[in-house]
């Protein structure tokens, strides 16, 4: 049985759906496809790591209920998130004959989410799909809202499409096996989502971050479902990302731009976020838009994380057009999600002249 109060609904019309959160919830896969009405075919993609984990218990769930599971196992890593891979994926559901009503499942962190959503979305366009997020970034952010997709040789997330699960569900013990560092990466996430919607939220962050990364169960699972209500609300008023869903990539526009100039080598992605956050933090308070407190605030709930907050030393014209090939640019101009207060951002184009002389002090 699942409890109401393990459940978080993404209100978006036709393609609504409900997140899923509590320990074990893997082993309920079964009842919750044939709570969606499917029946039949499951084929689940995941990594060879990932099967091993938990991949039998998956596999044990459905087969209970009935169905017939096909696994489907592409290597490890982000390197994988390519449009080859993603046409293997389909090539497996033409050989097992899969139909319009058989579902594709993803057993893993956001890689294995986006390619297997694409893959979903392109196959007798479109079959159901569901995720089992097993990171706490799949969990908190890249589970939600819909974006699936590939990167291309020459960017990030370039070819994909928006399509809608038509469940998630996050086991939260699952987290237990993650290495440390992933996870941290992904309480970057959990602490972007309090300085941009919520400063209760923020608060017992900041009472309960000891526990949560003792991973504390109720803590867990509080801070996991707090996360969803959040993007699932922005997501909710804008699916398609032409206003407010900007507001979730607070921390990103530096942060890409660390990512693009260490060559994606040095940090992975909540590394380079929780920088990114740190400093959007000062230049808001350069620019006179918050106050000391309010950074002082998000440095030190970072530095409790052991996530990393120093900016490393770039020539400002690198650092500048690295900005600026994050997605946020729009007729040039570089967008940048600054805070006004714990809970409150503001959406603002930069200046390069101010931002050239706040950055003087770090290169
Ligand atoms: N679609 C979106 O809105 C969205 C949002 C954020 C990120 N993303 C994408 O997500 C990807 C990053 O996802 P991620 O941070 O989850 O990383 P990931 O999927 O690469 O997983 C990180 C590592 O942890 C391993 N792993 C996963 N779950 C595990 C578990 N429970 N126990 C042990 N090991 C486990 C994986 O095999 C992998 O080696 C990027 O490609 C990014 O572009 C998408
Ligand atoms: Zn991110």
């Amino acid at each position: 049985m699942t409890r109401s109060n393990e459940i978080v609904k993404v209100g978006l019309g036709k393609r609504s759906y409900d997140i899923v959160i509590a320990p074990g919830s893997l082993h309920r896969m079964g009842a919750y496809l044939q709570g969606l009405g499917l029946s039949g075919k499951v084929g689940v993609v995941t990594n060879p790591a990932l099967a091993r984990l938990y991949g039998a218990s998956l596999k044990q769930a459905l087969v209970k209920a009935g169905f017939t599971c096909h696994l489907i196992s592409i290597p490890e890593g982000e390197r994988t998130k390519t449009l080859r891979w993603a046409s293997s994926i389909v090539d497996e559901l033409v050989k097992h004959r899969f139909e319009r009503r058989s579902a594709l499942v993803a057993l893993g962190g956001g890689v294995i989410g986006d390619i297997t959503g694409f893959a979903a979305s392109m196959y007798l366009r479109g079959i159901p799909f569901i995720q089992v997020a097993t990171t706490l970034v799949a969990q908190v952010d890249s589970s939600v809202g819909g974006k699936t997709g590939v990167n291309h040789p020459s960017g990030k997330n370039l070819i994909g499409a928006f399509y809608q699960p038509a469940l998630v569900v996050s086991d939260t013990n699952t987290l237990r096996t993650l290495p440390k560092r992933e996870w941290l990466a992904g309480m970057a996430e959990v602490i972007k989502y309090g300085v941009i919607a919520d400063r209760r939220f923020f608060a017992f962050l900041e009472d309960r971050m000891e526990h949560i990364l003792d991973m504390r169960e109720t803590d867990v699972q509080t801070v996991v479902k707090r996360c969803c209500e959040i993007k699932a609300k922005v997501v909710a008023k804008d699916e398609r990302e032409s206003g407010l869903r900007r507001i979730l990539n607070y921390g990103h526009t530096i942060g890409h731009a660390l990512e693009a100039l260490s060559r994606y080598r040095k940090y992975i992605h909540g590394e380079a976020v929780a920088i990114g956050m740190v400093h959007e933090a000062h230049l808001a308070h350069h620019l006179e838009l918050c106050s000391a407190a309010a950074v002082d605030r998000q440095c030190a709930l970072i530095r409790r994380t052991g996530l990393p907050e120093r900016m490393p030393a770039h020539n400002f014209l690198k650092f500048w057009r690295a900005m600026g090939h994050d997605k946020k640019v729009a007729g040039g101009t570089i967008y940048c999600v600054l805070p006004r207060s714990i809970g409150r951002v503001q959406v603002l184009p930069l200046e390069p002249r101010v931002v050239r002389r706040w950055h003087a002090q770090f290169s």
